[in-house]
C-alpha cells in the first residue's frame, strides 16, 4: 500500500480533525479550495487509510475514527521537534529499523531522520538477541544520530534515551516508569522497553549513531513468546486500557531532542540527577554479566561519562557495558 496521503487528503484531514461536528461539504469548499469531486476522492483515500468518516446530505461529513498507524502525517501534525523526525521512513513491515538505519546513515540523510515500522521480522536486541516486535502493538524505531562527540561518550546516549522513554510514559499514563542501567526502561520490575545503539566510528570520532528502541505497548499477556512472558510488560497490561502509540512516541521525540541537545552541549552534567532519580540498580546487590564473565556486587552511583560505579569484593570498579540482574 502507499504509505503517504495525497495533499488534498491531508488538507481534508487537516480540516475534519478541527471539529467533531459535521461540516458542510459546500463550507468545505470554500475553506480548503477543493471541488466537490476532489473532496469525495479526497474521502474515498483517507478511507482506505483506516480513517472512517461519517457522510450525509443534509448535514455533510465528520470524522468518527482515527486508526491507530504510525502515519508520518500523524507524527509531524503538531510535533513539536527542530530536528528529529523531520524525515521519515515509514514501514508496514521491514526486517530491521535498526538495519535500514545503518544503511541509510551511509548515505547523506540527515541527523534525526526516523526509520519506523509497524512490524519488524528481524528485529535485533542487544547481546545478539532477537526482539519481537508484533504488528501494531508497540513502537519499533531507530533515529539516525550524528553527535560531534568522541565515540567512549556514545554509551550515555543509551540512559538519555532511556530518561528520555521513562519521561514521556510518566507524562502520558501516570505510570511509575524506570531506568534499569545501561538500557532499559521498567514498570513494575518488567521491561517495557530497551534501546540497541550502533555506532560507525572512527577512534576519536563518531560517524553516526543508531539509536534503536522498542516500546511495548498495546501488547496482552498472551501476546508475549513464552520465552519473555514473565518479564516483559506492556503499557496495555500495567493500564488495563489501549494507549495511542503515536501520542507516545511523539512526546519521546520531543522529549529526546531536548535530552540529547543537553547532552551534546554539557554531556550528563544537568541530566545525571533526573537519571538516577529514575534509576532501579542504584543502592542495590546485583549481578553483572559481560560475555561470559560475571561478577556480583553493590550498585553504587552512576558516573558523569555514564559508567555504572560498583562495588565488588571490597573494590571499587568503573562497568561500562553489560546486563545487570537485580539479587533480591
Ligand atoms: C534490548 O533491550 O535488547 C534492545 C532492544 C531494541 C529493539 C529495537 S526495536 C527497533 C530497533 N530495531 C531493531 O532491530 N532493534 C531496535
Amino acid at each position: 500500500m502507499n504509505q503517504n496521503l495525497t495533499d488534498l487528503s491531508l488538507d481534508l484531514l487537516k480540516s475534519l480533525k478541527k471539529t467533531s461536528d459535521f461540516q458542510k461539504i459546500e463550507e468545505l469548499i470554500e475553506k480548503i479550495h477543493l471541488s466537490k469531486s476532489q473532496i469525495q476522492k479526497a474521502i474515498k483515500e483517507l478511507k482506505s487509510f483506516g480513517y472512517q468518516i461519517d457522510q450525509t446530505k443534509e448535514k455533510g461529513i465528520r470524522l468518527t475514527f482515527i486508526p491507530d498507524r504510525l502515519f508520518p502525517f500523524e507524527i509531524t501534525g503538531n510535533l513539536k521537534t527542530k530536528f528529529l523526525g523531520k524525515k521519515i521512513y515509514y514501514y508496514g513491515k521491514i526486517g530491521s529499523t535498526n538495519e535500514l538505519g545503518y544503511r541509510l546513515a551511509q548515505t547523506k540523510v540527515e541527523e534525526g531522520t526516523l526509520i519506523i515500522t509497524e512490524e519488524q521480522t528481524k528485529g535485533k536486541g542487544r547481546m545478539g538477541r532477537s526482539w519481537y516486535s508484533p504488528p501494531y502493538l508497540g513502537i519499533w524505531m531507530s533515529l539516525i544520530l550524528r553527535p560531534d562527540i568522541s565515540p567512549s561518550k556514545a554509551p550515555a546516549l543509551s540512559l538519555c534515551a532511556g530518561l528520555a522513554l521513562a519521561l514521556s510514559i510518566k507524562k502520558l499514563t501516570g505510570l511509575d516508569a524506570k531506568i534499569k542501567w545501561p538500557n532499559d526502561c521498567l514498570i513494575n520490575k518488567k521491561k517495557v522497553g530497551g534501546i540497541l545503539l550502533e555506532l560507525q566510528a572512527e577512534l576519536d570520532r563518531i560517524n553516526f549513531v543508531i539509536l534503536g528502541l522498542g516500546v511495548n505497548i498495546n501488547q496482552t499477556q498472551k501476546d508475549f513468546p513464552k520465552k519473555i512472558k514473565k518479564t516483559a510488560t506492556s503499557l496495555k497490561i500495567e493500564l488495563k486500557k489501549n494507549v495511542k502509540r503515536v501520542l507516545l512516541l511523539k512526546l519521546f521525540l520531543e522529549n529526546f531532542e531536548k535530552i540529547y541537545s543537553s547532552f551534546k552541549e554539557d554531556g550528563l552534567t544537568f541530566l545525571k540527577k533526573r537519571i538516577k532519580d529514575l534509576s532501579v540498580v542504584l543502592g542495590e546487590n546485583i549481578e553483572l554479566s559481560f560475555g561470559r564473565k560475571k561478577i556480583k556486587g553493590k550498585a553504587l552511583d552512576i558516573d558523569d561519562d555514564g559508567s555504572l560505579l560498583v562495588e565488588s569484593k571490597g573494590k571499587k570498579i568503573k562497568v561500562f557495558a553489560g546486563e545487570v540482574t537485580l539479587l533480591r
